[in-house]
């Protein structure tokens, strides 16, 4: 499973990137406002100068015409841009025609298994289904991911399945067993991800010996 990180943070990016961990970057303009007065190109810019893989810069238009404008400005930014479209019907009809033109979409906001077979059936690259904002209303995003990849499964559909509104580490682990291609997240899952008293208390404990016997 590859991991991209959920962020439009340099600092955050640059860092997972040192660990190696980062294979490609997920933004939308909630993260991209978070930065501050950014401009949008030369941020999506900067970040694929650190990143080699896949980074979704998202359009705002809400009409297909609107979203094909930005989707062809933000893909000459840099190779890897990928265009993150809405799941609406504009969203579908740009996604098939930015595809026809060669440049992958990254099809956003998935909430049900019908919308993730419209969104292969457009040529997606990718779909982001959002398993927290899913759990959030009762509803479970990771039995919504299980099906999608049942479905793609069945027909050999290239489109990847992403796994996105990650919010822990065990969103993480049960997308892996069910066989996500990609699991982006928040910088702070990664950090979690590291976690286990076990292993503290272990290197606490070894290192107690080590001074013991007058190494340290
Ligand atoms: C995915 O590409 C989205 O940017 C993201 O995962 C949304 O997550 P959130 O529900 O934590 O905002």
């Amino acid at each position: 499973m590859k991991f991209f990180i959920d962020t439009a943070n340099l600092n955050e990016i640059r860092e997972a990137a040192a660990i190696g961990l980062i294979d490609g970057v997920t933004t939308n303009p909630s993260l991209i406002a978070r930065e501050g007065e950014v401009d949008f190109k030369q941020h999506i810019a900067a970040i694929c100068e650190i990143v080699q893989g896949p980074v979704s810069a998202e359009v705002t238009s809400l009409e297909t015409e609107g979203m094909l404008r930005e989707g062809r400005e933000y893909a000459r930014v840099a190779p890897n841009v990928v265009i993150k479209c809405p799941l609406t019907r504009d969203g579908l009809k740009a996604t098939r025609r930015l595809t026809e033109e060669g440049i992958k979409v990254n099809v956003t906001l998935c909430f049900s298994a019908a919308q993730a077979i419209l969104a292969a059936k457009a040529g997606a690259a990718f779909i982001s289904p959002f398993l927290g904002r899913l759990d959030d209303v009762g509803q479970s995003g990771l039995g919504l991911l299980a099906e999608i990849i049942e479905i793609y499964q069945n027909y050999g559909w290239k489109t990847e399945v992403l796994a996105a509104s990650i919010r822990h580490p065990i969103h993480v682990v049960e997308a892996a067993r069910l066989g996500a291609d990609i699991a982006t997240m928040p910088f702070k899952v990664i950090e979690q991800l590291f976690k286990h008293p076990l292993t503290d208390q272990g290197l606490e404990l070894f290192l107690a010996d080590w001074r013991k016997s007058g190494r340290l």
